[in-house]
């Protein structure tokens, strides 16, 4: 796990003008901003097991040309929900940085890892023109937050925070690859998207499980967003046995959100172009609020939200 900081960014864009993850090129040119807040269209409502984001949010620098990116107005919510002003955000897994801008705009410092060097690359681009936006119009409150706050951005393995001390992080919003359905890398150690085998992916989240829990301040959430797939027509669970994975490392849940997944492009057209089609397509993702418990009797009362062994 290793800081990446301003200078190493800036040096990077003096020679490269985009950077490449697998075979998608997005670039990495200067960003014009129009606005820091969601507009009409954008705002709707969290208050619900149900979210659906129709129209993916695209102020401040925030741009959906990351494979598999959150629409950002989910880290939104958690933040506003689970989080103070002034707290510090970790999203272990942050590709483009769509999580540490929105903690930015509202005020919270952020931690950002990725395994991937060029999503760090990304991730300081947009916090860059983020902050030189804030520091040219510093008249609002949102350019304000920013200019109040941090963001530490790490190449590293959310599999071992060592740079992070134990109970540090006041709440975790993260978007682990769901399997390998989308990859990231080929060749990179450690990718959660490399697995060939649905157990070795589980045996690597529940170590992404056991650090997230090492580093969290007790009686705080931790949000992750994980989606499922098909293997041969049948239905994969993936999120049931990432929830499974969470609960066995002593988090409760608080929250089971269905999220809407919208613009499924590909795998869409691919599945309705199929005649006989005798399954349903997935047109969802699980978004769960996990607690590490705050004390024993947090423990007790909220046994049957923790993890319960198989009744035989
Ligand atoms: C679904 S994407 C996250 C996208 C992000 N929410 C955004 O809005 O851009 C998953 C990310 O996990 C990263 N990743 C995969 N394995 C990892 C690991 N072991 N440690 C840290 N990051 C990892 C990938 O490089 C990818 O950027």
């Amino acid at each position: 796990m290793r800081l990446v900081t301003r200078e190493e960014y800036l040096d990077y864009i003096r020679e490269h003008d985009s950077i490449v993850i697998e075979d998608q090129v997005v670039p990495l040119k200067p960003i014009t901003i129009d606005r820091l807040e969601p507009d009409e269209d954008e705002d709707q409502p969290t208050d619900t097991t149900v979210w659906s984001f129709p129209k993916r949010g695209s102020w401040a620098t925030h741009k959906g040309d990351y494979r598999g990116n959150w629409a950002p107005q989910i880290p939104r919510a958690l933040i506003q929900m689970y989080s103070n002003p002034g707290e510090v955000v970790l999203d272990q897994m942050v590709g483009s940085g769509t999580t540490c801008i929105e903690a930015r705009l509202l005020g919270r410092n952020c931690i950002g890892i990725d395994i991937n060097y060029a999503a760090i690359m990304l991730s300081h681009h947009r916090l860059y023109y983020l902050e030189e936006y804030a520091k040219n119009n510093p008249d609002n409150e949102w350019s304000r937050n920013v200019l109040s706050t941090w963001t530490k951005l790490y190449h590293g393995d959310a599999r071992n925070l060592e740079e992070i001390e134990d109970e540090s992080i006041d709440l975790i919003a993260t978007h682990p690859p769901y399997f390998n359905i989308i990859r990231y890398t080929k060749k990179v150690e450690g990718d959660l998207s490399k697995t060939r085998k649905l157990e070795e992916y589980l045996s690597w989240m529940s170590d992404v499980a056991r650090e997230a829990y090492r580093v969290l301040k007790p009686g705080r959430y931790c949000a992750v967003l994980i989606g499922d797939t098909r293997i041969r027509r049948h239905y994969v669970p993936i999120s049931h046995y990432v929830l499974r994975v969470f609960l066995k490392q002593g988090f409760i849940l608080k929250e089971e959100i269905i999220k809407i997944q919208h613009k499924m492009k590909t795998t869409r057209e691919v599945w309705r172009k199929l005649k006989k089609r005798d399954f349903l397509l997935i047109y969802h993702e699980k978004l769960y609020v996990f607690k590490k418990p705050g004390s024993e009797e947090d423990l007790k009362t909220h046994k049957y939200s923790g993890f319960l062994e198989d009744i035989s």
